[in-house]
């Protein structure tokens, strides 16, 4: 499967996804990459990683669907049929969703529906939550919203401040969207309503450390 990825600034979560094809546990391949933010750094790694993007800014376009209309002769250009939003910081329309239907993926900081929109850290901690963690889920037109794929969960502690809790979630990020892509891109994944189920999938056993290697099922 021929994956698109959407950026708005560091690209970590982009990183993820390029190493988790480098090691082969991802079959095919990332098409394109487009950033509306022409100082992101997520273009750095395209750069070095020889991966194709483009830079398309809101502010050349007339209109909020001209913009969304260019992003997406571009993906289809590229012939891309998984359209994943990693630290994209735009709200897409109806219209765009609908030249992917079911096939426009997120990355949230939190455990959605608690915490969506911007800080979602930070949400967390002054909300007083003991638990927070990360969240891929499809998109919808609502902010931060649509059925959950896979989440991963991680404690707050009282020392914990937006800045230490926003790493720790950010190592489980690195480990969920890769095995979301995997999941889809395997043909694993139905949508029923509200509810995905992964065919094969074996929920319940994410280790402690999100670093450990056996992670990808
Ligand atoms: C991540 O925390 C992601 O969950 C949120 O935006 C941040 C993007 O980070 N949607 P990066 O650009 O992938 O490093």
């Amino acid at each position: 499967m021929k994956i698109g990825v959407l950026v708005s600034g560091r690209g970590s979560n982009l990183q993820a996804l390029i190493d988790a094809y480098q090691l082969g546990k991802i079959k095919g391949n990332i098409a394109l990459v487009i950033s509306d933010n022409p100082n992101a750094y997520a273009i750095e790694r395209c750069k070095k990683h020889q991966i194709p993007y483009e830079v398309v800014l809101r502010k050349n376009f007339p209109t909020k669907r001209d913009f969304e209309r260019e992003m997406v002769r571009l993906l289809k250009e590229r012939e891309v049929e998984l359209v994943v939003l990693a630290g994209f910081m735009r709200i897409l329309s109806e219209e765009f969703l609908s030249a992917f239907p079911m096939k426009v993926i997120n990355i949230h900081p939190s455990l959605i529906p608690a915490f969506q929109g911007l800080n979602a850290q930070r949400q967390a901690i002054e909300y007083g939550a003991k638990i927070t963690g990360c969240t891929v889920h499809f998109v919808s037109e609502e902010l931060d919203n649509g059925p959950v794929i896979i989440q991963a969960c991680v404690p707050i502690l009282p020392e914990d401040t937006e800045e230490s809790l926003s790493e720790k979630i950010l190592k489980f990020e690195h480990r969920i969207l890769p095995q979301a892509v995997k999941w889809i891109s395997e043909g694993r994944v139905k949508v029923e309503g509200r509810k995905v189920i992964v065919e094969g999938a074996v929920y319940g056993t994410l280790p402690v450390n999100p670093m450990l290697e056996d992670f990808f099922w």
